[in-house]
């Protein structure tokens, strides 16, 4: 049976570390790193995760600023909202929430936020220094999963490392995340033919595809490292993984649950990038 690498309590454990380093900022400086989150719209989904970066902030002491924005704003004045953001010395982050409506370009909006606010690593400039290194912030999710490995002693060296998924967000960063850590990655996605004669080979899967218990045990090496960035809501309300986590956890050595594995991290990195933010300025 799998160990369970518990999201849950490697970020509280981070995030008790960021609270006092908030605190010793703010003894020393007399003031406090600053996120403001904006939120277009009122998708459900949407504004779960923007509370829930609220809630956090406050757990820690950042101070957080809430930017809700109607379903209806033009591209322009989301653009002179970020350009006031960029321009406003207390805030250290800056953080758009994803998706926007359609009719305004993510591309334009991410591109707008300076890049020494953005504490998503988004910004074309922070992407292209996790290829060639010298990075400020790395990207939520893949630092999170790689916090996770590290507290578990999971080394990556030499590990043959499949991500699944290809996104911007989570899969590409992934993969260049850990073939920083010297893994041997290979990124399969929905075009992959025979995709789970590649998982199979995994000794670390990572699977980010947004399709509920699409992999089990079938697909996975007796013995494999297995995180699942999977967050699928399904008709009878509960939530379910990428991975099918009872088949699973038959077969791994270590495997993320869902909720309570890799969400937890994502919001404890966006807190420790805003503090980063926040020391690159005093
Ligand atoms: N939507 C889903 N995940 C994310 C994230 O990590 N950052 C932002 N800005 N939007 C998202």
């Amino acid at each position: 049976m799998a160990e369970l690498i518990s999201g849950k309590l490697v970020s509280s454990w981070k995030r008790e570390q960021i609270k006092a380093q908030v605190e010793e900022l703010r003894e020393k400086h007399g003031a406090v790193p600053g996120l403001a989150v904006i939120l277009v719209g009122s998708d459900p989904a949407s504004s779960v995760y923007v509370r829930n970066k609220h809630r956090a902030c406050a757990e820690v002491g950042i101070r957080s600023i809430e930017i809700l924005m109607p379903e209806e704003t033009t591209e322009a004045e989301l653009l002179e909202k970020i350009r006031e953001l960029n321009d406003d010395p207390a805030v250290n982050g800056i953080l758009v929430q994803l998706p926007l409506p359609g009719h305004i370009s993510e591309e334009k909006v991410i591109n707008s936020i300076s890049a020494a606010k953005d504490v998503d690593a988004f910004h074309p400039e922070n992407v292209g220094r996790i290829v060639t290194g010298g990075y400020k912030f790395l990207p939520c999710t893949p630092a999170g999963i790689i916090t996770l490995l590290d507290y578990y002693k999971i080394d990556v060296t030499g590990k043959r490392c499949v991500v699944v998924g290809r996104s911007n967000i989570v899969g590409k960063p992934m993969a260049l995340l850990l073939l920083e850590r010297n893994g041997t990655v290979t990124v399969c996605h929905s075009r992959t033919k025979n995709l789970t004669d590649i998982t199979r080979e995994a000794d670390i899967l990572v699977v980010a595809i947004g399709r509920p218990n699409f992999l089990g045990k079938d697909a996975i090496k007796p013995g494999a490292v297995v995180i699942d960035v999977g967050i699928n809501r399904l008709p009878d309300g509960s939530l379910a993984g990428d991975v099918d986590f009872a088949s699973a956890e038959q077969v791994a050595s270590y495997i993320t649950p869902v909720p309570g594995g890799v969400g937890p991290m994502t919001i404890t990195t966006l807190l420790q990038n805003t503090v980063n933010a926040f020391l690159e300025t005093v």
